[in-house]
């Protein structure tokens, strides 16, 4: 429909123009060695002052409570293992009340040294996750190589996964494709 003529059919006193403005988002990562971190940063940095970021080390329950959009990364470490400070917080999560939150998920990994196991802090993430209906931000796994990741369910990745070791030179452009996508996808 032509706009023009669609808005000249509504009287002027009740035309109401809505903007949506996007609720904050919570990133909250767990890094060993700091790469995680690096990519939250990234992360934050691409929605702008929108999103805040936080080491899950230091989370509270109300802190990720008081956000609509969350964000959780997590690094690899070994089969099917999460990052440390994921592992010890992750159970807090069931307390949490999700209907009416949307949660993306980020995972870093290596997928030459370790292409049986490649990301799967991402899948194991997602899997300990109670409630898997608010999961928003599936990735492709196209243009990664590897055997098996925990973090793929129906042909995709249930996340953005990032190797920063073995394709640093595509962590920018995958980071900034999967928060547009975000943005469409958070409330
Ligand atoms: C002992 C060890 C085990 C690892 N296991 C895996 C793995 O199973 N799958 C994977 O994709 N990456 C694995 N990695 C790679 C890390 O996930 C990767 O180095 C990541 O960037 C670390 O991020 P962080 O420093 O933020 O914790 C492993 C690394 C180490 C040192």
């Amino acid at each position: 429909m032509n706009m023009n003529i669609f808005l000249m059919a509504i009287p002027s006193d009740q035309l109401k123009i809505k903007y949506i403005q996007m609720k904050k988002v919570g990133i909250f990562y767990g890094s060993t060695s700091g790469t995680t971190k690096s990519v939250a940063e990234k992360i934050q940095k691409s929605f702008g002052k929108t999103a805040e970021i936080h080491n899950i080390k230091d989370a509270t329950i109300e802190m990720i409570s008081s956000y609509t959009n969350l964000i959780f990364g997590t690094s690899a470490w070994g089969i099917g293992d999460m990052q440390d400070d994921w592992e010890d917080f992750v159970d807090e999560l069931s307390v949490i009340d999700f209907k009416d939150k949307k949660v993306a998920l980020f995972g870093l990994g290596d997928q030459e040294e370790y292409p049986e196991s490649f990301v799967d802090g991402l899948g194991t993430l997602y899997c300990r996750l109670p409630d898997k209906s608010v999961v928003v931000g599936e990735w492709p796994k196209k243009g990664y190589s590897y055997y098996f990741s925990l973090a793929e369910k129906d042909g995709k990745l249930v996340g953005l996964a990032i190797d920063d070791h073995q394709q640093p030179e595509k962590t920018e452009e995958r980071i900034s494709q999967w928060v547009e996508q975000l943005k469409k996808s958070f409330l």
